[in-house]
């Protein structure tokens, strides 16, 4: 633990810069618990490797320190020098792998300390940042990623992403004093305000954003703090739904903290937007609770104050009143799998990922031929929110070989596998992520098998049902509101969720508790044959939970209610 508060920690950080300097000059192989907090706002987390912790215990040895390094990329766009950068830092200065994140981000594990800064000195100069990647501060933005040309409704939209973006960055020159030039720039900044937007303390907690269509949610805008939903015609964004309080994280057996879905605030113009967006982001930086972090998110201010008095507060910082946010929701879902035309003669191709994980092993060699591909025919590239790719701008006359080069790797274009498969996410869990009570991307290849033959034998092989898993209640992946979610309890063992859908409009609700694996299909057994035989006419498994019921679930599964 550290000593000082996270909110004491940014308060004497001198924006963000605290020891960090200083501790990343020494031959020391980890940072202290308080320069810990504060890199977490330059894209950085000081983890260990948990694997090696019991056999070092013997041995007398302290942890296996590694980092964890996020890159920031708003939308999930990326140039092809850019993906090579990656794919070349990855060897150099971590394991020789990266992922491709829930939030259309990118992650390098195992840096150890001495590499950290090459590895992010190499990033910014490939122009990819990650300041801000993780932090009490606004985090990657996501947007729908399909580059649909025909219609410039999807580029209207990732404009607005990148502007915002920068809009939201935090102005701090710690970043590039300390990973960069090594110069101190902030004294430099005598009398200017530094951080217009944030302060000094930034925010309560992380602040999540999201831009989606309401027929296509591919981004699951509902789970961000601030979600905006783009209401268009003709081609023309007529503004947007804005959305807030939306989370996923929860500890178990701690009542006051829940996920929840971001609800409505208020309808903004394109030319209000940036101005309505800040002033959400002002209203949580003021009234976001700092005594307790557990209970500092977005949605806990909104439940805390009632969304009347939350979005009379967005209205008095935007300066005027808003009016409400129209309605209809989010209706459609897409993910992006597959050959599309682009609309402008071009094509792109979404390339299924498993947990995003960029490596090569004996089943598929996803790095090489990625990289090959890209190097050959340099398509522009985009990451989604289920962790998959899109590789776009390709000519037609590319389009066979692309699709040859990707099979011999072994990669699949997505549609070519079963829809259980399609849209499944794990978090990385272990060996690195500090947090985690069970297994989750390591184990998804076998849970994937024991579910997929579960919902076959009861005679569902075409049924589009997500699963996602995490290794904690976190909820990284964000398992609350797909049909089946497995969080991690403890080793092994897992809370099973049922009832959330692929529209990610409905949250789950806990079905059974430490659930080990291999009774997993037996618990699974009678919740997917009563929906084989009661289902209604295009309902989906997780809507069907939810309208049966928690209770009726548990009899028809033989468990009794807790
Ligand atoms: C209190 C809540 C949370 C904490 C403390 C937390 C912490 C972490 C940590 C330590 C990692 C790094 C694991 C590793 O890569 O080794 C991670 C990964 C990640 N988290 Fe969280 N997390 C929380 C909730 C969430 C939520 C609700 C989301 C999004 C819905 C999210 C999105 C991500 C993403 C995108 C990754 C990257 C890996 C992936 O795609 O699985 N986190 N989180
Ligand atoms: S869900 Fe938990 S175990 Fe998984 S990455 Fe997030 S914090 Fe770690």
């Amino acid at each position: 633990m550290s000593k000082q508060s996270v909110e004491e920690i940014k308060d004497e950080s001198n924006y963000l810069r605290g020891s960090l300097p200083e501790q990343l000059a020494s031959p020391v192989d980890h940072f202290d618990d308080d320069a810990k907090q504060l890199l977490k706002f330059h894209g950085v987390y000081q983890q260990e490797d948990r694997d090696s912790r019991k056999e070092r215990k013997k041995q007398n040895l302290g942890p296996a320190y590694i980092m964890m390094a996020r890159s920031r990329v708003p939308g999930g766009k990326l140039t092809p020098e850019q993906w090579l950068a990656h794919d070349e830092l990855c060897d150099k200065f971590a394991n020789g792998t990266f992922r491709l994140t829930s939030r259309q981000g990118i992650q390098f594990h195992g840096i150890v300390k001495s590499n950290l800064k090459a590895l992010i000195k190499g990033l910014n100069d490939s122009l990819v940042s990650t300041l801000a990647a993780c932090g009490d501060v606004e985090r990657n933005i996501m947007c729908c990623p399909a580059p649909i040309r025909d219609n410039p409704v999807r580029d209207q939209m990732q404009q607005l992403t990148d502007t915002l973006a920068e809009h939201l960055s935090p102005q701090t020159p710690a970043y590039h004093e300390i990973w960069l030039n090594g110069e101190s720039v902030i004294a430099h900044h005598h009398g200017e305000v530094i951080e217009p937007i944030y302060g000094k303390h930034y925010l309560p907690r992380k602040f999540k954003t999201a831009i989606a269509l309401p027929e296509d949610n591919c981004v699951d805008v509902l789970t961000n703090d601030l979600g905006m939903v783009a209401l268009h015609k003709n081609g023309q964004i007529e503004g947007y739904n804005i959305y807030a309080g939306g989370g996923m994280g929860m500890t178990h057996g701690m009542a006051k903290t829940y996920p929840r879905l971001a609800t409505p605030v208020c309808f903004a113009t394109p030319d209000e937007v940036i101005d309505a967006a800040t002033a959400v982001v002002k209203v949580q930086r003021d009234y976001g609770n700092r005594e307790d972090r557990k209970n500092a998110r977005l949605k806990y201010t909104i439940d805390r104050l009632g969304q009347e008095k939350f979005n009379a507060l967005v209205s008095e910082y935007f300066g005027r009143p808003l009016p409400p946010a129209h309605d209809g929701g989010v209706f459609g879902y897409d993910n992006h799998l597959g050959w599309h035309q682009q609309g402008d003669g071009k094509w792109w191709v979404g390339v299924h990922v498993l947990s995003g994980r960029i490596a090569d092993t004996d089943r598929a060699t996803i790095r090489t031929g990625l990289r090959e591909i890209i190097r050959k025919y340099r398509p522009s590239i985009r990451i989604t929110a289920q962790q998959n790719l899109l590789l776009s701008d390709i000519d037609p006359s590319q389009r066979q070989a692309i699709e040859a080069d990707l099979t011999k790797n072994g990669m699949g274009t997505g549609r070519s596998l079963s829809l259980l498969v399609q849209d499944t996410m794990a978090c990385v869990a272990m060996p690195t992520c500090g947090l985690a009570l069970a297994e989750s991307e390591r184990a998804l290849p076998d849970i994937l098998q024991i579910v997929g033959s579960e919902i076959a034998k009861v005679g569902l092989g075409d049924a589009d049902i997500v699963l996602r898993m995490t290794g904690c209640p976190n909820g990284c992946v964000r398992p609350y509101n797909s049909d089946i979610g497995l969080v991690g309890r403890s080793p092994g063992k897992y809370v099973v969720f049922l009832g959330g859908n692929k529209l990610g409009d409905a949250l789950s609700y806990q079905f059974l508790d430490l659930v080990p694996v291999d009774q997993l299909a037996a618990k699974l057994h009678g919740p997917l044959m009563h929906y084989k035989e009661h289902r209604q006419e295009g309902e989906r498994f997780g809507d069907f939970c939810r309208r049966i019921g928690k209770e009726k679930m548990l009899q028809i599964a033989g468990e009794s209610a807790v």
